[in-house]
């Protein structure tokens, strides 16, 4: 293994969308960001060198951060953010992992226009567990406003409502043509005929869960978030803002321009958004003036789409990559996703909209919960979270007339190398909906999935214990649950958040902290020397 040295400059850098233009924050000036590229076992060290007005902090999304629990990113939970002038350089070791990922901004939106892929190869010598793609090319879906995002959520934290949507998706940085735009051009994808691409498409919106299809051709999926899957076939697939999924596709058509489409999938009942992107998968030799092959994206609520393609994820489970899925259960946790409105003094209206966990609206603390419980600093949070609903009530149906959550920096204690299964349980109020949900520090194994209130003497039953998906983001049905199981073998503190920033906001998001082992590799370790202070 080596080690792979990165610099990030963030610096601001005027860009043109929708043919407008405007200063945004960037990675060395780029849109989206650069990709690192690294193997399994390769040490990465990441300089940010932080040259804007924000305070900024990277994540580095799915990477699991064994015991180095310091370079994981989200700002007031691993480490304070790094200041205007300041630096950090993010130290880990790539362990047991390989495929695409993602890294973003993790404080405030600034995840709207920094981010970028993390390519993983496996250890030299190791093939893919599928035959090698001719060539490989990184998709990362967006969105963009015209105005400054920062702005957009400043105003949304005021009036205590839902933030502007946003103006365009994005494929590489690219809405494609739109009626408001027609001349802009968007991202074009070369092939030559006969040959099998690998796309490594990562879903890095901020509020929206994209379906991604390409006019002609079917898509062979064989990993999602950095997780082999047993290869199968579709027309269509789904990826949630964090999610990320690798398709093989072969180049079979010969000659012409296919429309690639990633358009929004929202099956809660009050959703407006409905923009689609665009971009042109070109066949080498094809005259640029031959009319582009187009495809109907689905329709937004488009559910049985979406119940589909989560259905066919199978973990490989091979004897190399075996799904190792914990059968017993230490901690039996079932998690309500909720949303509510809550007094405001400060909001317009006197009240503004609160998510919550088990009703509790997470209160972000003003210092880095892993260094208040590294260093036992009292007073920064407690470990009082509530492992199942205080008042259960019928989740999917009648909804109780209180909607107050209540607020509080809470989180839920592990014991290390225990096994967890948690229900991530959807709820009606105000809206069901589905949430992207994302555990920091971990893989997890989706090993239940089912509409209405989960029923534990039911539901167990079927779970599937032998191949079920793993990975670090899911997508918990609206008005359903989903049940996921995974080993607390890594020590410190993770945030688990909906990864739809605008949930995150209003409060969806807890953390765990996982005590040490009593092993010599089984501790978190200290804190690297330039760690920022808040
Ligand atoms: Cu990709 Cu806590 O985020």
């Amino acid at each position: 293994c080596s080690i792979r040295h990165y610099k990030f400059n963030v610096v601001l850098r005027n860009t043109t969308r929708l043919c407008s233009s405007k200063p945004i924050v960037t990675v060395n000036g780029r849109f989206p960001g650069p990709t690192i590229y690294a193997r399994e076992d390769d040490n990465v060290l990441v300089k940010v060198v932080n040259h804007v007005k924000y305070n900024v902090s990277i994540h580095w999304h799915g990477i699991r951060q064994l015991r180095t629990g310091w370079a994981d990113g989200p700002a007031y939970i691993t480490q304070c953010p790094i200041q205007p002038g300041q630096s950090y350089v993010y130290n880990f070791t790539i362990t047991g992992q390989r495929g695409t990922l993602l890294w973003h901004a993790h404080i405030l939106w600034l995840r709207a226009t920094v981010h970028g892929a993390i390519v993983i190869l496996p250890k030299l010598g190791v093939p893919y567990p599928f035959p090698k793609p001719h060539k490989e090319e990184v998709v990362i879906l967006g969105e963009w406003w015209k105005s400054d995002v920062e702005t957009v959520i400043n105003q949304a934290v005021k009036s205590g409502l839902a933030p502007n949507i946003s103006d365009a998706h994005t494929i590489n940085g690219h809405p494609g043509p739109v009626s408001s735009c027609l001349s802009q051009g968007g991202f074009n994808l070369p092939v030559e005929p006969g040959k099998t691409y690998m796309l490594r498409i990562i879903n890095a919106a901020l509020n929206e869960e994209l379906f991604f299809k390409i006019a002609g051709h079917k898509l062979t999926v064989v990993e999602v978030d950095a997780t082999y899957v047993k290869p199968f076939k579709t027309d269509t697939i789904l990826v949630a803002p964090g999610q990320t999924t690798n398709v093989l596709i072969t180049a079979d058509l010969g000659t012409g321009k296919y429309l690639v489409a990633a358009s929004p999938f929202m099956d809660a009942p009050i959703a407006v958004d409905n923009m689609t992107a665009t971009a042109t998968l070109h066949y080498s030799g094809t005259v640029s003036t031959t009319s582009t092959t187009l495809t109907t994206p689905p329709p937004k609520n488009a559910t049985p789409v979406a119940t589909k393609f989560m259905d066919s994820l199978r973990s490989l489970n091979s004897k190399k990559y075996p799904a190792k899925v914990p059968l017993t259960i230490g901690h039996s946790l079932l998690f309500t996703i909720s949303l509510g409105v809550n007094p405001c003094r400060t909001c317009v209206n006197g009240s503004r909209v609160v998510a919550g966990l088990n009703n509790v609206t997470f209160v972000m603390p003003t210092t880095a919960l892993l260094q208040a419980h590294f260093s036992k600093i009292s007073g920064v949070f407690t470990d009082d979270f509530p492992g199942n609903p205080l008042m259960p009530y019928n989740y999917t149906g009648t909804q109780p007339t209180n909607f107050q959550t209540m607020k509080g920096t809470r989180l839920y204690r592990l014991a290390y190398n225990s096994t967890v299964q948690l229900i991530l349980q959807d709820t009606g109020m105000i809206t069901p909906e589905n949430h992207p949900i994302h555990l920091h520090g971990f893989n997890f194994f989706a090993v239940g999935r089912g509409l209405g209130n989960f029923n534990p003497k039911k539901d167990p039953k079927n779970f599937n214990l032998v191949d079920p998906v793993e990975r670090n983001t899911i997508g918990v049905p609206s008005a359903g649950w989903v049940a996921i199981r995974f080993r607390a073998d890594n020590p410190g503190v993770w945030f688990m958040h909906c990864h739809l920033e605008v949930h995150t906001t209003w409060g969806l998001k807890m953390a765990f902290v996982v005590d040490n082992g009593k092993g010599p590799n089984e501790s978190l370790l200290p804190p690297p020397s330039d760690l920022p202070k808040c």
